[in-house]
């Protein structure tokens, strides 16, 4: 569920915040250390004109440092700076690994769909029956790969642990699928 995955994405941006990461070493009078989650339509990445020491970088406003964990907070370019460099790479070789020919187009699209969605509201929903997924029954194989490979990977790919069902904490089916509970 998305308050799982939230919750899991707190303690995450918690252990985050203390390593907010700059490229520059001459850091151009960003507001970040002081105001750090909340503010994602924040001056920092995009605006910061007034740079003059840094010129490489001023240029292009979408090149921005790849956090290095999924965190609350990020803004727009860094999450995708994360999804292109971290997730990307290391979930391709999961999805191709598995299956070659099928997923030769891994892409953004795989998990967010064509249209770009949230990947709970592009994938196919989950259900969950006397606390159980029951696609676990119904679609064995697919089940199995989701949690072995893909909910290990991704959850080290996000920077979380992996979902624990003893304390229901970390990154698991519910970080790209909804659950319905019947
Ligand atoms: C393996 C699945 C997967 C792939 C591939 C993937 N993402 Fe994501 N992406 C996720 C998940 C899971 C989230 C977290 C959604 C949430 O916050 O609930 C996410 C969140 C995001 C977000 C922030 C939330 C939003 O919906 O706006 C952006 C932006 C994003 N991804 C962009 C990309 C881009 C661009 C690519 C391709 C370079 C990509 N993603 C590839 C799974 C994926
Ligand atoms: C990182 C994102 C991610 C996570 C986490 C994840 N899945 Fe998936 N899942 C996908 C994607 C992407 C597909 C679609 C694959 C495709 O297009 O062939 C999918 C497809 C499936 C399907 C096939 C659905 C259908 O009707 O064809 C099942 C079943 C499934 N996942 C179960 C699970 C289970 C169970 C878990 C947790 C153990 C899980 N998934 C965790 C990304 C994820």
């Amino acid at each position: 569920m998305r308050s799982r995955f939230l919750s899991a994405v707190l303690v995450a941006a918690a252990s985050a915040a203390g390593c907010s990461q700059t490229p520059s070493p001459s850091t151009p009078a960003s507001p970040a250390s002081s105001a750090p989650a909340a503010t994602s339509a924040a001056p920092a990445a995009s605006a910061a004109p007034a740079s003059s020491a840094a010129p490489a970088t001023s240029a292009a406003p979408e090149k921005v440092a790849t956090p290095t964990a999924w965190a609350k907070g990020l803004s727009k370019p860094q999450q995708i700076a994360f999804m292109k460099e971290v997730v990307m790479p290391r979930m391709t070789k999961v999805f191709q690994g598995a299956d070659a020919k099928k997923y030769a187009e891994f892409g953004c699209k795989t998990c967010h769909g064509p249209e770009f969605k949230e990947p709970d509201e592009f994938l196919p929903h989950l259900t969950m029956k006397n606390g159980k997924i029951t696609a676990f029954a119904d679609k064995p194989a697919v089940s199995k790969f989701m949690a072995e490979k893909v909910v290990p990977e991704m959850a080290a790919a996000m920077g979380m642990k992996p979902y624990d069902p003893k304390t229901h904490e970390g990154f698991g089916c519910a970080g790209c699928h909804k659950i319905d509970q019947q």
